[in-house]
């Protein structure tokens, strides 16, 4: 009898393209880039990824493609489907592709049909329910197309207003089992109630993105206010340096989509 593949934690990334410096900005002043410093963050970001256990799938550094190290906008990963994306920046539309590829060898997939447009980054998921972000990214028919997919696999979707910040996951991610990090001036807490809820520091309003995976939180070396409160409340966290990736608006759920799949896919 051939034995099952053994399951595992993967982290698909992409590397920083050099096109980084031509990268979409929303909510943020154009400020200089160093992409060796950019690139050289992203290998410790990964190092970490790896230490926590992840196997990491890197598609190839895609050299015209600004933001494409965002691999987080490009799909949304649950256990029985993937819905690939139709980023709202049209920029980041030709990202999905290559993504489409990889996760088909693991994934039935999904997408999202023209014009409605959904990004990753705002899709947060607590159990069975994912919190989609109405941004400037992802519309009512984004979502609306999302639920379509993964209702009948007993998903609820619940569309929650954002302003002032790129994403839902800029405003709220998830840090624990039933534990969330947020900046209440970002979106409103009440969705999340019955749900514990860990604040920002106010000095700190880009800090409720952080990177849960096992029980370790992967969390920006540039929010060392915000850090101490997740460790006063127990929590594991390992600091990466992402400041070159922050002026291009990304953080650290951006540059990984992480789910649970066989070892040896199909090819
Ligand atoms: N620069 C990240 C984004 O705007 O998608």
């Amino acid at each position: 009898m051939p034995s099952s593949p053994q399951q595992v934690r993967i982290a698909v990334t992409r590397p920083v393209s050099l096109a980084l410096l031509r990268c979409e900005l929303t909510h943020l002043a154009r400020t200089p880039i160093d992409i060796d410093r950019a690139r050289e963050q992203h290998a410790a970001y990964e190092q970490a990824l790896s230490r926590v256990g992840c196997r990491l799938e890197r598609l190839p550094e895609a050299p015209m493609l600004a933001d494409s190290v965002f691999v987080e906008d490009t799909a949304i990963v649950l256990d029985e489907i993937a819905v690939v994306t139709r980023p709202g920046a049209p920029s980041r539309r030709a990202e999905t592709d290559s993504v489409a590829d990889v996760l088909g060898r693991y994934r039935r997939i999904a997408g999202i049909a023209a014009p409605a447009t959904l990004d990753g980054g705002d899709v947060l998921r607590v159990n069975r329910t994912l919190y989609v972000g109405l941004s400037g990214r992802s519309s009512r028919s984004g979502i609306e197309q999302l639920a379509g997919h993964v209702a009948p696999l007993g998903y609820r979707v619940e569309a929650v207003p954002v302003h002032g910040c790129l994403h839902l996951k800029s405003a709220v991610t998830v840090v624990g089992p039933e534990t969330v990090l947020v900046n209440p001036q970002f979106v409103a807490t009440e969705p999340f109630r019955g749900l514990e809820w860990i604040e920002v520091d106010p000095a700190e309003p880009l800090g409720a993105n952080a990177l849960l995976l096992g029980d370790e939180v992967i969390y920006p070396a540039s929010k060392p206010r915000t850090a101490e409160r997740l460790r006063r409340r127990g929590l594991v966290v390992c600091e990466v340096d992402v400041s070159e990736l922050e002026r291009a608006e990304g953080a650290v759920t951006c540059c990984s989509l992480v789910f649970v799949g066989a070892d040896a896919p199909q090819p």
